[in-house]
């Protein structure tokens, strides 16, 4: 396993299989990570591939191209269903034991497994431990399969210890149209008559910070022309994953992705103030989140001993 740490205490990044990796942290990372999130392979049983930049330029998103190439990024092949659960069962086992009491996971899969993930997760972290179903649901190119389109993936998350008050900065939604039009931008409060019967709200001066966000999030997809795509498959959009560091950890806390890809959580996690732990064990899929990560600043050197934080 090769680790590479930031300075500054910062964060580290793992390369190798994330089991091996996170039995190894075990005694390192217990109960400190504040936000697990994995985004695993989506058991579309077959390879996939990066499209790397090449050349002289290619450190150099904002220049022209020198040469593209195709590079083998990870295999998502099984020999079943239950191959592929028992997989992440084994990754989220170790898991639970690494977050604080104030502290949740979250799982990102599509409909192909997220209700045996969910059903999986509520045995491993007890069904008074599930806290959310968040549907990211995100636009697409229109296809004409006489099915209504897929056009959401799913988020299950657990809290680590329904008995402990849990991490969660609530996010706020604009206001629908009509209840602008209806109420301004101003604070409603509810007003109830002396027999406790619900009256019109009235409006304060203080302004509304919106509602508080509900779990169906629209979020656009990461634009072929956009500078934030490195051309790792499956990468996902930055703005998903501000939404979720930003709701369940705070500064100077520890947000572990297992399943790092091109690094998208960790490099907001690291511009977020938090302290990232990343694993992977493709080498393509390190090679663009360490560039990621040091185009942000972050320096790295290799670790003598596989020792995460604190
Ligand atoms: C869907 S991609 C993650 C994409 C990432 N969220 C992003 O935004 O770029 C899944 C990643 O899991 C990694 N992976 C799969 N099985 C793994 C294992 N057993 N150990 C470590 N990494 C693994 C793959 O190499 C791949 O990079």
């Amino acid at each position: 396993m090769r680790v590479l740490e930031a300075a500054g205490g910062r964060g580290r990044l793992v390369e190798g299989d994330n089991r091996q990796a996170l039995v190894e942290m075990a005694s390192d990372l217990r109960e400190k990570v504040t936000l697990a999130y994995l985004d695993p392979p989506f058991l579309t049983n077959r390879t996939h591939e990066a499209i790397v930049r090449t050349g002289a330029r290619a450190r150099d998103r904002a220049g022209p191209l020198k040469a593209r190439a195709k590079r083998f990024a990870f295999d998502d092949r099984w020999s079943s269903r239950d191959e592929y659960l028992d997989a992440l069962r084994q990754r989220l086992v170790p898991i639970r034991d690494l977050l604080a009491p104030h502290g949740s996971v979250v799982v990102h899969v599509d409909t192909k497994t997220s209700h045996y993930v969910k059903v999986m997760g509520d045995e491993i972290f007890g069904d008074d431990a599930f806290a959310s179903e968040i549907i990211w649901r995100y636009r697409r190119w229109p296809s004409k399969t006489p099915n209504f389109q897929r056009v959401h993936d799913v988020l299950l998350r657990w809290r680590k210890d329904p008995k402990t008050k849990p991490r969660f900065n609530t996010p706020y939604e604009p206001l629908a149209a009509s209840t602008l039009a209806t109420w301004g931008t101003g604070k409603q409060r509810a007003v109830f008559e002396s027999d406790g019967r619900r009256a019109r709200s009235s409006v304060g001066e203080e302004k509304t910070l919106g509602v508080p966000m509900g779990d169906v999030w629209e979020i656009g997809v990461i634009a072929p022309v956009s500078r934030e795509r490195t051309g790792y498959p499956s990468q996902k959009p930055e703005a998903l994953l501000e939404r979720l560091i930003l709701a369940l950890s705070d500064e100077g806390e520890v947000v572990l992705d297992p399943y790092a890809g091109s690094g998208t959580t960790l490099a907001v996690a690291a511009r977020l103030g938090r302290v990232f732990v990343g694993i992977d064990q493709s080498d393509v899929a390190l090679g663009i989140a360490t560039e990621r990560l040091q185009a942000a600043g972050i320096r790295f050197a290799p670790a003598s001993r596989p020792r995460l934080v604190g």
